[in-house]
């Protein structure tokens, strides 16, 4: 891609809305979690979701060697959470979970304890393309909450207007 293409590239998708999650697994190749801006439905049948993780983070290569992922959708309050998995804040970057409260899901992965919902997955499929690796994730159980969806804009957090 040209430099003048990926700028209007860049500049234009940050203009785009999103929610934000937290994807955490854990297993034989350990605790990890990572920030996206990705994550959506795939399919019903089987019930499934996708996200995109870039091929340099370290969470990706936990993820595909623990088989396993949580999707933990934030919600309003856990900004907190979306920035220390995104390597945001510098004291809880050697611990990022100090950030919120988990339990362990089915799969064994963490899951976040009052988000707006936790995916907990199996990691059914990858397909890698360009920079990034798209991950495919078998839905094995769902645990919704309550309060509105923590979202991302224009490089900031914002929450639903009234
Ligand atoms: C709101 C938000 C959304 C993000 N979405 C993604 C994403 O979808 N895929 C991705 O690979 N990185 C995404 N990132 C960046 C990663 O969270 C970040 O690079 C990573 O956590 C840094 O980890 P490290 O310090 O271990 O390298 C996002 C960051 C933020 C703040």
């Amino acid at each position: 891609m040209s430099g003048a293409l990926a700028d209007r590239f860049r500049d234009t998708m940050r203009r785009t809305a999103s929610g934000v999650a937290v994807l955490t697994t854990d297993g034989t190749a350990g605790r990890a979690g990572v920030t996206v801006s990705t994550l959506c439905s795939l399919s019903m049948e089987p019930p499934s979701v996708i996200a995109c993780v870039h091929r340099d983070n370290r969470t990706l290569d936990a993820i595909l060697k623990n088989g396993c992922f949580v999707a933990n959708v934030l919600a309003v309050h856990q900004e907190r959470v979306a920035k220390a998995f995104a390597g945001l804040i510098p004291e809880l970057r050697d611990d990022r979970f100090a950030s919120g409260d988990w339990r362990l899901a089915a799969t064994g992965a963490p899951l976040l304890q009052e988000s707006l919902a936790s995916f907990d997955c199996r990691t059914a499929s990858t397909h890698d393309f360009g920079t990034h690796c798209i991950l495919i994730g078998e839905v094995v159980e769902i645990i919704s909450g309550d309060g509105d969806p923590l979202l991302f804009a224009d490089r900031s957090f914002h929450r639903l207007a009234a």
